[in-house]
This record gives C-alpha cells, structure tokens and sequence, in this order.
C-alpha cells in the first residue's frame, strides 16, 4: 500500500453516524489509526460543522487521507472541496473509488450512507486505501484542477 500515515481522518453528519462507526471498527481491525471528527451520535448536526476541521487537516498536510460520509455525499464533499489541496471524490461503487486515485488523486472519499448498504461501502473504503495514482496525463489534469478562470 503506497499509503505511509496510517491515520485516516473521517467526519460525517447524524445521517453519516452510523456508517462512520462501522467504517471506523473496519479501519481499526485493519490497522489504521482514525481521527474522528465527528459526529458522534444519530442527533441532527450541520455537515459543514464537522467536516471543515477535516478539510482544513487534510489541506494544511496533518493528514493524508480522509473520509466523509453524509445521507447523499454530496454536502460534505461540497464543503471539503473549497479546500485548495483537497480532492474529494463521491464514491458509490468501488470501481469509482478505484478510478477517483487512479486518475484523480483523490485524497478525500466521500460516500452516500442513505444510498450504499454497509458491505459496498466497507469495499469502497478499502479499494480508495488500497489504490495508487497513475500519474502521467493525470498529473497534468490534476494539476489544472486549480486553475480557474
Ligand atoms: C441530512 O438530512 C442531509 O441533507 C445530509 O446528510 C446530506 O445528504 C447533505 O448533503
């Protein structure tokens, strides 16, 4: 694994909680050491309150990887990814965690927890953690993400 910080840093909202937790015992049977941010109960929270701290974490190099799951993935990859060093990438099935490093470098995985059943996202996590960036034509895209016009 080309992964060398082992800590993985994950947020979620009230409609997140309770796939963060299984994706946590999955990361800890593996290995991995999680820092969470949050939320920590099925009681309504703002997304935007927990995952900002990750995306700054993530954005300032404290952590190299991270994970954010809300009900659609959308609203907490919106946020993290006003974030300049930042690539979060909304996962739904494993071969698009797998396209999101290989070819987008993407140092966040956001997931959907309304629309993915437990068993898809603990696959996901893993291929996300698992799989290298190709670099090459890649990195030349990855590069012009910031460039805005
Ligand atoms: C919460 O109801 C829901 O809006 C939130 O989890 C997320 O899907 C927002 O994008």
């Amino acid at each position: 694994m080309e992964q060398t910080n082992k800590t993985i840093a994950i947020a979620c909202d009230h409609a997140g909680f309770e796939l963060k937790e299984e994706v946590k015992k999955y990361l800890t049977e593996n290995q991995f050491i999680v820092k969470d941010y949050g939320t920590n109960s099925p009681d309504s929270v703002d997304y935007p309150d927990m995952v900002h701290p990750l995306g700054r974490d993530i954005n300032n190099g404290t952590f190299e990887r991270g994970i954010v799951i809300c009900g659609t993935g959308n609203g907490v990859q919106m946020t993290v990814n006003k974030y300049p060093n930042v690539r979060c990438a909304l996962c739904w099935i494993p071969e698009i965690a797998a396209l999101a490093r290989q070819h987008n470098n993407a140092n966040i995985l956001a997931m959907p927890a309304r629309f993915i059943s437990k068993d898809i996202a603990l696959e996901i996590v893993k291929t996300y953690l698992n799989t290298d960036f190709e670099g090459g034509r890649h990195e030349r895209r990855v590069e012009k993400i910031n460039k805005t016009l």
